[in-house]
């Protein structure tokens, strides 16, 4: 018999695809799924793409690779993930790798490393983004793990992620956990992006009254535009749905609860340990939160309000569009300043210009706007803050009046906008000379002695507040 490629362990949707993408691409792959009977389903259905290799238990499946072997786990992170690599760790031999394609947090994939490495194999946790379609068609692949793996792994993961003008939307992402931390800040930053269409429509249709589908029309105009992404295009998909039942807008039928599974809760507590402000993911979270407390908003929805009528002309879509790329600019530098922090803190040497690059196709927010970052960071590998780039300090220059007169026109209709405002709330405070945090400092110091440095010296200092109020060095 010949032996296989790679393996597919987990035949869900997303690893079925991702084993006929394999197929399509002429590897000969491995299949296994703890209930055989989606195994046989796929051969079935798609045994004309390509060779398929399947496996009714992991023994079998194992001993159908090739050395070393390569075997992609796609079952649901958590625990089952720990429980199918110990069984496949027991299989396995010296030199083996083991990918681990589902959403897992990337503390887990680090201590799952370092266990493998112990006994010689490879664990590689990897991001992938696509749904579906993107497995199956060409996602964005974001392997971390050794580089010996990355050698036997990276030209077959090149090869069936997403092209874009020729360049694969996969590379090496780094040591360890890398890859998935890569993906979780993609993750935080698909829910910035989507919280902020989510206000440019909600204040779009409060302010002028537009329809959905009136909506739907602005959005793909924009889409001509610098905002030219997936999530905009959807946006204009989903926003013109009508509901067959009722011939309601699908949004108005829709439970306006959303829902996560995690990865955007992983990314603000993660960007809290770093200490670094990715305040667009994190109201983008903690307005889903917020949306799933049906109790509080029924207990609240009484509160006075403003009067919503005659606000806006139509110079406000305009004015939002421009609010929702300075924002998105600004949502985006932040999540790219938290895997610099990452990278320093964990030792990855992230390329973050090649994180941009692999962003640009296959995965969810896929974006033009991905290229301007790839170019920023060509221009200056140290760049501090993707907003002292040229390019992007001025489409914040042209977007700042538009983004303050939206911010304006919500704060007085009372459409709550927590991402825009918060993202120019950050756009303000990083561009002052001096911030208000010089008081917080002089406070601590007045409760606890917590002391203070000084403009115009070296050294910590403590002022004497409950005695004669001098300052003496610390
Ligand atoms: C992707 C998506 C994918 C998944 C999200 C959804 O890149 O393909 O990000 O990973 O759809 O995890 O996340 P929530 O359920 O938390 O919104």
């Amino acid at each position: 018999m010949d032996l296989a490629d790679i393996g597919v362990t987990g035949l869900a949707t997303m690893g079925r695809n991702l084993a006929r993408n394999l197929a399509r691409h002429g590897y000969a792959v491995a299949v296994h799924n703890r209930s055989h009977g989606r195994t046989q389903q796929l051969v079935k259905e798609f045994g004309g793409e390509g060779t398929f290799v399947p496996s009714e238990d992991l023994a079998g499946f194992v001993a159908s690779l090739k050395r070393p072997r390569r075997v992609i786990i796609m079952v649901k992170a958590g625990a089952g993930t720990d429980a199918v690599i110990d069984q496949l760790a027991e299989l396995m031999e010296p030199g083996d790798m083991i990918v681990d394609g589902g959403n897992a947090h990337f503390q887990d994939t680090r201590r799952r490393e370092a266990a493998l490495r112990e006994k010689g194999l490879h664990f590689v946790g990897t991001g992938i983004s696509g749904g579906e379609e993107g497995a199956l068609h060409g996602p964005s692949i974001m392997p971390g793990g050794s580089k010996e793996s990355w050698e036997a792994l990276g030209p077959i993961l090149q090869d069936i992620a997403a092209q874009v003008d020729g360049v694969p939307c996969s590379v090496h992402v780094g040591p360890d956990g890398a890859g998935h931390f890569v993906k979780m800040v993609h993750n935080g930053i698909e829910y910035s992006d989507m919280q902020l269409i989510a206000e440019s429509y909600d204040l779009l249709r409060q302010a002028l009254g537009a329809s959905p589908a009136e909506l739907a029309e602005v959005f793909r105009e924009w889409n001509r535009g610098e905002l030219d992404s997936y999530l905009i295009e959807i946006t204009a998909e989903v926003l013109d749905q009508v509901d067959a039942e009722t011939g309601k807008p699908f949004v108005d039928v829709v439970v306006d609860q959303a829902e996560q599974k995690g990865t955007g809760r992983w990314t603000v507590q993660s960007a809290l340990d770093l200490g670094v402000p990715v305040t667009g993911i994190a109201e983008a979270t903690f307005a889903r939160a917020l949306s799933g407390h049906p109790e509080q908003r029924a207990a609240a929805a009484s509160l006075a309000g403003p009067k919503l009528s005659g606000v806006g002309g139509r110079e406000l879509i305009e004015d939002v569009r421009q609010a929702l790329y300075a924002s998105k600019i600004v949502a985006y530098a932040q999540g790219f300043d938290q895997m610099a922090a990452a990278s320093k803190e964990y030792g990855w040497d992230l390329d973050l210009g090649a994180m941009a690059t692999i962003w640009r196709g296959g995965c969810i927010i896929r974006a033009k706007f991905l290229d301007r970052i790839r170019e920023a960071y060509d221009a200056n590998p140290q760049l501090p803050t993707l907003l002292a780039d040229p390019t992007f300090a001025a489409a914040l220059e042209a977007a700042q009046e538009s983004w303050r007169r939206v911010v304006t026109t919500a704060v007085q209709t009372g459409v709550p906008t927590p991402g825009f405002s918060s993202a120019l709330a950050y756009y303000d405070a990083l561009r002052r000379d001096r911030l208000p945090a010089a008081l917080v400092q002089g406070l601590r110091d007045f409760f606890g002695a917590h002391t203070y440095q000084r403009v115009d010296k070296e050294g910590a200092f403590h002022t004497d507040w409950s005695g004669d109020r001098t300052e003496s060095p610390a």
